[in-house]
Parts: structure tokens; sequence; C-alpha cells
């Protein structure tokens, strides 16, 4: 649809100079205004005529009678154009999309609809970057599917991506883990109970230094002390510590890991918090000598009144360095390894106002590239109306989520599909599936509340059902495949009914859904855009004889629009973490 917009953008810019030489436009803005009116009765695409009211000094009316005369006949892919209250209404000449269109799918493949524009380009994506020894849990769902679609989605436009897992793995979390450990773990717990018996010390050491009224126990600050004293010996290099330090990570990454292979996810680099602290001191030196930093009640912040926000904070009282400080000089580092064109954040929105400090941080330091720091956030997580709570261990663990939903999927499957190869396979793409796809509905900065029911469902908008319309084309291409026929595209000629039709204006749409997701660092584009082809599919299914059609010609045009379809669905599903899957 971008090159149909194109077209028409050029013909509607020629006619506007015409009229008015000196209008300052360019064919990019006419495309931008296209529209899809809101019935198909009207028209494929609209444009707007009161955006040139002002430049051309005539009334919407006067400019669509006048650009509908001039469109019609100078566009091959217009069949009609007409005035319709100001409005530019255009119909699609069905030649020009089955000549055009479904061939251009047919050969680009697993290539179509990708955008050039991240050629030569690198993008380095924060994301996921969970906190050692903390439980993952479904507020982590968000960070880590919205950041690697995004990374499919820039490596779909070209763009060198690195996917960076920066690990909380350095704090006083680990003074407290190492007291703990040392007061109630043991190594066979640890190396039974993985991460849980970690996230358990986490939590019983919590509660003892805060005590608990409801249970009797007394707050113990002796035990906070004594944690911050270990984790300075930590800081120091104290041999036992780091082995422990060391340990802990190792052991929640094995866990991790588990997650990300179910999400079919990997990064490039892993290198987290403690990988900075020796990087640190350069930065804090040039805020320093650049005079940018004050001492306020001890601290040393970046005042940032001017901009309308809270100084930031870049050392403690006692000098320690803080998550901004951090921050700061891993942006720096990775400037320098990777020459980033764009370093993206994916974080909760509650972090918002952290990365507007520090953006502006990095600006005042001078560093020209401050411009190409990008935080995308997401809103909050609840399950059945409930908030999550991390500091009591009261949660739900993304783990735990994604084994109920492939549980549920595998008892569906076993009712309706008992045959079914690869069941566990198929079961595990499903469930993990229907909660990535459910979760990626919805605008990311929305709340979202989790309800297990709908997102299962197979006869929602969900995932279980767009997979289920990918396994359908896949099935009607075997059989294609064993009767000979072939997806060859459309017969010289044909014309198309309304679902054949309403089929490939949607698959067209497909490269500008993707320009918008990566525009907008927003992967619920292409989740409503694979709804809408999966509707249109199903319509079509529902209605047109694909494989017993009455001719040869119309067979073979209706096995390309599926063949079309499996691949578009399955370029979009590779965008939003969505594993294809040929059976169901
Ligand atoms: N570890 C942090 C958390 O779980 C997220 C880190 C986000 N990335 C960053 N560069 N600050 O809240």
């Amino acid at each position: 649809m971008l090159k149909i917009k194109s077209n028409i953008a050029k013909v509607i810019l020629a006619g506007v100079l015409e009229a008015c030489p000196e209008a300052a436009l360019t064919e990019a803005d006419i495309a931008g205004w296209l529209e899809y009116p809101p019935d198909v009765a009207m028209g494929d695409l609209a444009f707007p005529c009161f955006r040139l009211s002002k430049v051309m000094r005539r009334s919407p009316v006067q400019i669509a009678t006048m650009l509908a005369e001039r469109v019609a006949s100078a566009c091959d892919c217009v069949s009609s154009a007409e005035n319709m209250n100001g409005y530019l209404n255009m119909k699609l000449e069905g030649s020009y999309l089955t000549a055009d269109v479904l061939p251009e799918i047919l050969e680009k493949g697993e290539k179509y609809g990708a955008p050039t524009f991240g050629e030569g380009k690198t993008v380095v994506l924060d994301y996921s970057s969970p906190n050692v020894a903390k439980p993952f849990h479904i507020g982590h769902l968000g960070t880590t599917v919205i950041g690697h679609s995004l990374k499919k989605l820039h490596e779909f436009a070209g763009y060198k991506c690195v996917g960076i897992n920066y690990l909380g793995d350095w704090g006083t979390q680990f003074g407290k883990l190492i007291v703990a450990y040392r007061k109630w773990g043991s190594r066979e717990q640890i190396e039974e109970g993985g991460v849980d018996a970690l996230v358990e010390l986490y939590v019983k050491i919590n509660n003892a230094i805060s005590g608990n009224e409801a249970e009797g126990i007394a707050p113990n600050p002796a035990l906070a002390d004594e944690s911050r004293a270990e984790f300075h010996k930590l800081e120091l290099g104290d041999e036992e510590n780091l082995a422990l330090w060391k340990w802990f990570i190792a052991i929640s990454l094995e866990e991790y890991e588990k997650t990300y292979k179910q999400l079919d996810i990997s990064f490039d680099s892993y290198k987290g918090e403690s990988f900075y602290t020796d990087k640190m001191p350069a930065q804090v030196q040039k805020l320093r000598d650049m005079q940018l930093m004050k001492i306020s009640d001890g601290a040393s912040i970046v005042d940032l009144e001017e901009y309308g926000m809270p100084p930031c904070l870049i050392l403690k009282r006692d000098g320690s360095t803080l998550y901004p400080t951090r921050d700061i000089a891993a942006a720096v580092y990775r400037k320098n390894e990777y020459n980033f064109d764009k370093a993206i954040y994916v974080t909760a929105a509650q972090q918002s106002l952290h990365f507007a400090q520090w953006f502006k941080v990095v600006e005042l330091m001078g560093y020209d590239w401050y411009d190409q720091l990008v935080h995308v956030p997401y809103g909050m997580v609840s399950i059945n109306g409930a908030k999550l709570a991390t500091r009591t261990g009261n949660v739900v663990l993304l783990r735990d989520l994604f084994a109920a939903a492939i549980d549920k999927v595998r008892q569906i499957m076993d009712e309706k599909n008992p045959d079914l190869p690869n069941k566990d396979e198929a079961a595990e793409a499903v469930g993990v599936g229907a909660i990535v796809f459910y979760y990626l509905s919805n605008n990311r900065i929305k709340d979202i509340n989790f309800n297990m029911e709908d997102a299962l469902s197979y006869d929602g908008n969900t995932g279980p059902y767009v997979q289920y319309t990918y396994a359908r084309t896949c099935s009607i291409m075997n059989k294609a495949a064993a009767a000979g026929i072939c997806a060859d595209g459309a017969p010289e000629g044909v014309s198309m009914n309304a679902q054949e039709s309403e089929l490939l204006k949607t698959l067209s749409r497909f490269g500008e859904c993707v320009e918008a997701a990566i525009r907008e660092y927003e992967p619920s584009v292409i989740t409503r855009y694979i709804l809408d082809v999966a509707a249109a599919f199903n319509r079509f299914y529902h209605d047109c004889a694909i494989l017993s059609a009455e001719d040869e010609a119309t067979r073979a045009f209706r096995v390309s629009l599926t063949a079309a379809t499996r691949t578009v669905l399955g370029n979009a599903f590779n965008l939003i973490c969505l594993r294809r899957i040929e059976q169901i």
C-alpha cells in the first residue's frame, strides 16, 4: 500500500503545484495524510482535502472535485475517485492489486513488508534486565516482550541490533543475600531450589530487617548494617563474597534462560550493572570538571530545576554511586562500543522520570548523541485486579504464568485434537504465545489487567485464534501441493470478489504497519494488524471455495492468496515473538 500511496501522492502533489506553484509540500506529507475510510463502501483510500484549503485558498469540496478527475485518470492503481464532503474518496483497481501486490508478496516472501531505512544503522536495545535474586515476575513480561519485539522490528527494517540484558547484578541486595545465605542457607538448598531459594532468603532477610508486627517479629536494623558491610566487602573484591555473588548470578541466569527459551529470545550482551563499576568514576569526574554537580545535603546532585525536574542523584552522601550514575556510564560505554544511531530502553513507566533526568544530564555533559536515547515506557500489569508486590515475594512469576497457560492449552488439545503430533511443543508455542499476544494487544502505555481465560480463548481475538488461522493456511498449502496446485499468482484478467479483494488489500497494508510500529515503538500495531489479516482471511475461507473452486484459474488464484496470507502472518508473528506452528 505504501507504493500505492506514494503513486497517488505524486499525482495529488502535481495537481496542487499546478494550481499554486509556491506550495511548500512534499509527496511524503501528502502520502501521510491519506486515510482508510471507516466504511469500505466509501472507498479504499481517502484524502482529506481540508489539509490543502489553506495553501490552495479553496474549499475542500472544490479541491476534492478538482483532484478527483486528475487522480482517476493519472493513477493506474485507482479505478475511481470522487468528492464526498471534501474528502477525495478513491477505489483501488483490482487488477493493480492482483498484478502488483500479490506477486510482490509471493516473490519477497520473508522479506515482504520490510522497510529498508535501517540499513547501515545500529540500534542497541536495553530490555528485560531483571534484578538478580529477585523474582522474575509478570511485571517483567512487558520489558521482555516489548523489547524483543522492537528488536525484531528494527532488524526487519535493516538495522544492526544489539540486544542488551542489563542485569541488575550489583547493589546492596547482594549484601543482604550473603548475610541471609550464611545465616539460614546452605549450598544444597540453593542448588536444589535455584532462584526460588535465593528469593526466599531475600524475602526472609527483608522481613527480618523491617520486622513484621502481625507475626510479632521486631525490626532488626543490625542486619541491615551487616548487609551493607558485606556488600562493601564485595565492592572491595573480597574473594569469598565475590564467589558467592557470581554463584548467585549463575543460578538466577539459569532460571531466566528457561523463560527466554520459551519465548525464543536471546541476548547479544549480558553486561549488567556490575560491569560499569569502574566506568563511573570518569563520568563523575567529568561532571565535576564541568561544574555540573553540586552538593546538597551531603549528596552530589545535578540540579535540573531549570528543566522542571527534581535533581538527578549522582553520589550518595557516603560517595557510593546510584542508578542514574550507572546508566550514564553505561550509555557512554555503549556509544563507544557500538556507535549506535539509537539506544532504546524499555522499562515500566514508573521509571520515566529517571530516564528523563539522566538523558538531560547526558545532554548537559555535552554528549551530542543525547537525542539518540529513547525511553520506551509501558503500563502496569495486574492479574484479575490484583496488584503485584515484589519485596514480599507475593508475586506471580512469569514462569508460573507460562506453565499454567501451557497446561491449560494441553488440556484443550487433548480434547480437541488428541492425535496432534509434537503436542508438547505445540502446547508451549500456543500457551506462551497466548500470553504474549494478549499482552501485546494493548497499547503499551495502558495498564492491563491480565485475564487468563480471555487470553487462552480459541475464539476471541487471541493468540490461539491467530495461530489457528496460520495453521489453517499451512494445511491448505499442504493440500494444494499434494493436488499439484501452485501458488503462482493471479491469472490475467481475474476479477476479484469482495472477500478476495478485502484480503489482498489487508495484506498490502503490512509494510506501513511495520513502519508505524517502529515509528511509535508500538508492537501492538502489529498485533492488531494480525487480527485484521486473520479476520479477512477467515471471511475469505468461509465464503470462497479454495481447493474445490469451480475452475483451475480460480483455484490457483485462491491458493496464491492463501500462500500470501501465510507469508504475511508468518512475517508478522515473527515480529511479536509469536511462534508459527503448522498444526494446532
Ligand atoms: N533492573 C532494572 C529493574 O528491574 C531495569 C533496568 C532498566 N535499564 C536501565 N538501563 N536502567 O527495574
